[in-house]
């Protein structure tokens, strides 16, 4: 796994900012006002950050982006950022700060002055966040960049240190779903998709995994007949982490590790980015390692199903009926709507089995949800009000977006099958909503759901204020949150 960067909390000392190796970091706010480490760094730059207060382009200069000082005359450092970053900065634009250094520092060390600004945290976790590169395929030089060490300078280290160590163990959640989702097919099997998981058992996660004849036994016909086109056997693995009391919050992950659409078969063109059509099981994994590694008093089961969706002599017809591990009869009527099949036999299992205080389940479920919001919400459905405001001021609080759609019996209508009691598609229009409508139906009534379709957020062809191309780690660090909001408080 990609590991978080190496960061240090240290007190400030002046004394020692000239002498630095690297590069360094200081804050100047809106109206170019400086901190001590800042004031020093000025004074031993003979004036260079004030005369930046002063430039004319400095009030253009936006929150998120970094100033260069080059080779600075007075300082051993071989150059010294400059973030702007008022006093009364907003969380967002602290962490976006702490992104765009972490950027700027590329492969050198950095030493963060941050003094005693009450956004100090969220510096850190923009910095953690955003110093990330997947090189697990890369050969040679480009498999080992150094990545330099930062170390943070604040007036009083002892008071961040509880609240980095919960940063450091998020961050290292959302590494985790970045490095699944970024995996190529051929490398994250079912199989070792599922070997992963069970490492997580190192951090006290229970760890169980369901192979074919087990599913076979429990009824999971609809999981099962996605992947039985594929070499790769379906499983479906059940993570438990018993940090608190009463019954679990479940997680449920579609975990499609390539997606070729089966008989139905996808157009060659941009088939390659179905890599990441795993990508809610990969969520769950990262919060499943978050919550773990920050040892959170709550009771969490994530549950995902793995499969591979091939076409083949064995695969699945279109106009196939097949049976729910609920009994419901399901006529699939194209082969590539297979997400909300696999989903809805995990679905099922989950509540027999753990009868949730609620459900989030997540998937790259459909190419309409990118649609209707592209890649700056994930799309959210919800039987539960409540459940869900909950979930909506979490997603603010970490700035991942997150917009509701609706749900209603109308959508739920086009699922009508001519043959079984419900077709898996629901025509052109709507997709995304008649998707959820088809999971609606295997949640048991008094349950509250939220169904979380990342197909545009899991992963985007050019770089976010937090992750580079790829894999973000969208929701993550919002169902993090949740868990705190829900059963940690
Ligand atoms: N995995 C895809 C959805 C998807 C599309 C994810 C683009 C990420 C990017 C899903 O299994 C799928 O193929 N959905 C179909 C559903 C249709 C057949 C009803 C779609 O969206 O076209
Ligand atoms: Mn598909
Ligand atoms: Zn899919």
């Amino acid at each position: 796994m990609t590991d978080i960067i190496d960061l240090s909390l240290v007190e400030t000392d002046l004394d020692a900012l000239a002498d630095v190796t690297g590069k360094v970091a200081v804050l100047i706010t809106e109206e170019g006002g400086l901190d001590p480490a800042g004031r020093r760094v000025n004074r031993l730059t003979r004036g260079a950050l004030a005369r930046l207060g002063e430039s004319s382009g400095f009030s253009d200069m936006k929150t998120g982006t970094v100033k260069t000082l080059a080779l600075p005359a007075g300082l051993t450092a071989e150059e010294v950022l400059v973030a702007k970053l008022g006093k009364a900065a907003s969380i967002e634009d602290a962490r976006k700060v702490g992104a765009a250094l972490a950027k700027a520092k590329g492969k050198e060390a950095l030493t963060l002055c941050l003094g005693s600004h009450r956004r100090a945290a969220e510096v850190v976790e923009g910095v953690l966040l955003r110093d990330y590169a997947y090189r697990a395929q890369r050969t040679g030089d480009a498999a080992s960049v150094p990545r330099g060490a930062v170390q943070v300078m604040v007036t009083k280290p002892d008071a961040l240190d509880s609240a980095v160590a919960d940063l450091r163990a998020v961050a290292s959640g959302v590494f985790l779903t970045r490095d699944l989702i970024n995996a190529p097919a051929n490398v994250l099997t079912t199989e070792s998709f599922a070997e992963q998981m069970t490492a997580l058992g190192d951090l006290g996660v229970q760890v169980e995994v369901l192979e074919e004849a087990e599913l076979e036994r429990l009824g999971m016909r609809l999981l099962l007949s996605v992947g039985q086109g594929s070499e790769s056997p379906s499983k479906v693995v059940v993570m438990r982490w018993e940090g608190g009391e009463g019954a679990p919050l479940a997680l449920v992950g579609k975990g499609v590790v390539f997606d070729t659409g089966g008989i139905s078969l996808k157009p060659a063109g941009g088939m390659e980015d179905m890599t990441m059509d795993m990508g809610g099981a990969g969520v769950v994994a990262g919060v499943m390692h978050a919550i773990a590694a920050r040892k959170a008093k709550a009771n969490v089961v994530g549950l995902i199903g793995l499969v591979e969706n091939m076409p083949s002599g064995r695969a699945t017809r279109p106009g196939d009926v097949v049976a729910s591990m609920k009994g419901d009869t399901v006529e699939i009527i194209n082969t590539d709507a297979e997400g909300r099949l696999v989903l809805a036999d995990v679905l099922w299992y989950t509540q027999d089995r753990f009868e949730p205080r609620a459900i989030v389940d997540l998937a790259t479920l459909t190419g309409a949800i990118i649609v209707a919001l592209g890649h700056e919400n994930a799309g959210v459905f919800s039987n539960d009000d409540a459940f869900v405001d909950t979930f909506l001021s979490a997603a603010r609080a970490e700035g991942e977006g997150a917009w509701r759609m609706p749900l209603g019996p109308g959508y739920a209508k086009l699922l009508d099958s001519r043959v079984a009691d419900v077709a898996n598609v629901g025509g052109r229009w709507g997709g995304s909503v008649t998707a959820a409508e088809f999971l609606h139906r295997f949640i048991k009534d008094e349950t509250p759901w939220i169904h979380l379709d990342i197909a545009g957020t899991a992963s985007t062809k050019s770089e976010t204020a937090f992750a580079p191309k790829g894999a973000t780690g969208w929701g993550v660090r919002s169902l993090d949150r949740l868990i705190r909001d829900m059963l940690e408080t």
